[in-house]
């Protein structure tokens, strides 16, 4: 080897060494936080916010050792590094009992904390209405068990080097939508997309990627709705999610059955991370049914 290319690879290895470092030393990235323009309105509705929190909420906060959304070891895989959900108890100091209305509207839509962090591992709600959002806060706001406070952390999240690049160079927020209109329940189709997409998020897991996936386009994301999304276990075993294109090759009445009790046909039952969503009415997972029924099918299935 000559010696001009020792001292190509020589400064090779310095540039990577002092990437790393100037990396690893780095403060997170901090963004600018909107509040000012949020006006909380009449249309609270704590029943939607329990049936939202319990659907969305509840299968990355709850803790089974207090019963409360105490927050629980992250089932990432730990190439990740060591993530825990958050404390959003209403209690003042670990959970969320300081936080205005405000703040947990725009982090919840963008994924921005009140601090300026950014979440990149939870699903943003950029796209939930106004009152659906709302309600959600209500509800942690209200008596239930599941949000009396707990005054601990299980633990304190550690990213990773590669988590560390991910969010300063590729993981952004997402785009900040100070007002979302209800959505008209008669349009079937575009009700049942909303409850699919933004309110209920399957799409999130049910397409290809739910770290990339399109909040204020969602018909964009990759394989949307196709599947192949991997998720994990307690034990660690992948489970890809499942194509829902074509739906047809269900009744509807399997469908409600699988979405509603968490069983196929077949009396499989379906595993971790899909849950009963027992909470959803009928006509909600029948919008759904007839949302994805609209979409073309998927044509590797
Ligand atoms: C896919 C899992 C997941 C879902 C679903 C989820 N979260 Fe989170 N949440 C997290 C993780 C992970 C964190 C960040 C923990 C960290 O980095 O310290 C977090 C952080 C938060 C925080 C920030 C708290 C703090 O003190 O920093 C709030 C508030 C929050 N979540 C509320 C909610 C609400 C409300 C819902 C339901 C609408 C929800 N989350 C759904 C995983 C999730
Ligand atoms: C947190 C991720 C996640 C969310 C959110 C989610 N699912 Fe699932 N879903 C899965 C996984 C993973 C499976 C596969 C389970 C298995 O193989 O045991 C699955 C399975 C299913 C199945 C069974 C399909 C089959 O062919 O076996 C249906 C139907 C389904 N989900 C519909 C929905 C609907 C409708 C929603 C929204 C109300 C939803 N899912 C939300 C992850 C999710």
């Amino acid at each position: 080897m000559s010696n001009k290319s020792k001292i190509f690879i020589v400064a090779l290895c310095l540039i990577v060494l002092f990437s790393v470092l100037y990396i690893n030393v780095q403060k997170e990235p901090k963004y600018p936080v909107q509040t000012d323009h949020i006006h909380l309105n009449e249309g609270v509705n704590l029943n939607e916010g329990r049936k939202m929190t319990q659907a969305i909420c509840m299968s990355c906060h709850f803790n089974p050792q207090t019963n409360r959304l105490s927050g629980v070891k992250h089932g990432n895989p730990s190439k990740f590094g060591d993530i825990y959900s958050a404390n959003i108890t209403k209690d003042s100091v670990f959970g969320i009992g300081t936080w205005t209305d405000e703040e947990l509207v725009y982090f919840l839509r963008t994924g921005i904390r009140r601090d300026g962090s950014y979440v990149f591992d939870m699903p943003k709600y950029s796209l939930l209405s106004d009152n659906d959002i709302y309600s959600v806060i209500a509800f942690l706001r209200s008596d239930d068990e599941l949000v009396q406070p707990i005054h601990s952390n299980i633990g304190e999240t550690k990213y990773s080097f590669l988590t560390k690049v991910l969010v300063k160079y590729f993981f952004k927020p997402a785009k900040w939508i100070a007002h979302v209109p209800d959505i008209d329940k008669r349009d079937t189709i575009t009700w049942g997309k909303y409850i699919s997409t933004v309110k209920y998020s399957c799409a999130n897991c049910h397409s290809g990627n739910n770290i990339f996936y399109n909040n204020l386009r969602p018909e964009k994301s990759w394989r949307y709705f196709k599947g192949g999304d991997p998720h994990y276990d307690e034990n660690n075993n992948e489970i890809i999610t499942p194509s829902l294109r074509p739906v047809e090759r269900y009744s509807r009445a399997e469908f409600i059955d699988m979405v509603k009790y968490g069983f196929r046909k077949d009396t499989i039952v379906l595993r971790r991370p899909m849950i009963p969503f027992s909470m959803l009415d009928d006509d909600e997972v029948n919008a759904i049914y007839v949302y994805l029924q609209s979409l073309d099918k998927d044509e590797n299935y």
